[in-house]
């Protein structure tokens, strides 16, 4: 197929867009880098420098279906500057669906989220629970999820949205590794990997007295490559029915942060310091998916446990430093 990868130098994004050329779709990246990288663009992908309010003139080539992953996506941020995410995420997005519609592409595997839901009533959390998100992240993700059903209803998309719970690991490969690079690091398994490497003195846990077995919170990691493997199925799915199926992707078990902490200890080797913090404001105690509708509409199975996350996680933060070659 003739597949539009938006975001496709991102983390999940460029993950995925690989995982698609391997399995003989033909890729095209778009990205504007704004948070992106040029060299994790997959090799084998072409590659357009463009925003997502550009992609007219690209779509009007002819494409099969879009999978969408641009986003802005830092949570603090959308707090303190919503405007962004109305802007990128929800604009952004609704000029993405015009141009699907004037180019007649109706299929789209969206980068939907957890914090659609926000605070949980109780867990797992399945799809149909309420969607009260508590920061503009997720208001701007679920206002997309809505946009997406609107246009499946009015326009014939066929549509599916993959609520991530907390991404993990990487693709690890001789000629082109992908992982996560933030500029802006937030997440815990990086976090802990510059902690392993040296790089930062200590972790600092977000708070020890939660309602959790162990006080610290709970989160349900899923492997990239888990995630990149349901996406394939997400689109397979469009190609076969009409209408938007939303889906949870997620372990359908949690790990706390200590638990975190001692995989990455017994996975590296090192030390790891970890520090008793403060809490982070926002933060839910508990979030772990019910991932039944994801294992039954896509017969799509989590493989890859925690410990190969924070083992893949750890063979990109170590070749991440050096100078990586894009085959391009
Ligand atoms: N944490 C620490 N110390 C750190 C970093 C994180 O204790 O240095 C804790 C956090 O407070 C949180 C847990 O580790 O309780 C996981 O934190 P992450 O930042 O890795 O992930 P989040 O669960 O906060 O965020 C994830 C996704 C977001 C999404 C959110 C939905 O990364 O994109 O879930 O709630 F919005």
């Amino acid at each position: 197929m003739r597949l539009l990868v938006t975001g496709g130098a991102g983390y999940v994004g460029s993950v995925v867009a690989a995982q698609l050329l391997a399995a003989g779709h033909q890729v095209t990246v778009l990205d504007d880098l704004s948070t992106g990288h040029a060299d994790a663009v997959p090799a084998g992908a072409e590659f357009v420098a463009a925003s997502i309010t550009e992609a007219g003139p690209t779509l009007a080539r002819g494409f099969d279906a879009v999978l969408h992953f641009a986003a802005k996506s830092l949570v603090a941020e959308s707090v303190g500057r919503p405007e962004l995410y109305w802007h990128n995420n929800v604009a952004g997005s609704l000029a993405l669906l015009e141009a699907m519609r004037a180019a007649d592409v109706r299929r789209i595997v969206f980068s939907s989220t957890a914090a659609c839901y926000g605070e949980p009533d109780r867990v797992p959390i399945v799809e149909d629970s309420p969607t009260k998100p508590t920061n503009t992240y997720g208001a701007s993700k679920l206002a997309v999820d809505q946009m997406l059903s609107g246009y499946c209803t009015a326009y014939g998309f066929s549509a599916v949205s993959l609520r991530y719970f907390n991404v993990a690991g990487a693709l690890i490969r001789d000629e082109q590794p992908l992982g996560e690079r933030h500029a802006t690091e937030t997440h815990l398994i990086p976090i802990a990997l510059d902690v392993a490497a040296g790089r930062r003195p200590a972790l600092q846990i977000n708070g020890t007295d939660w309602p959790t077995p162990d006080g610290t919170t709970v989160r349900d990691y899923i492997h990239i490559l888990d995630l990149a493997d349901a996406h394939q199925r997400a689109l397979s799915w469009t190609g076969e029915h009409q209408g938007h199926l939303i889906c949870n992707l997620g372990s359908g078990s949690g790990a706390s942060v200590r638990e975190v902490v001692e995989a990455v200890r017994r996975v590296t080797g090192r030390p790891t310091p970890a520090e008793d913090g403060p809490v982070r404001a926002g933060d839910p105690a508990t979030l772990i998916a019910s991932n039944d509708r994801a294992r039954s509409v896509l017969d799509w199975r989590p493989e890859r446990d925690l410990d190969r996350m924070v083992a893949d996680a750890w063979a990109f933060h170590q070749l991440a430093g050096q100078p990586v070659s894009t085959g391009a």
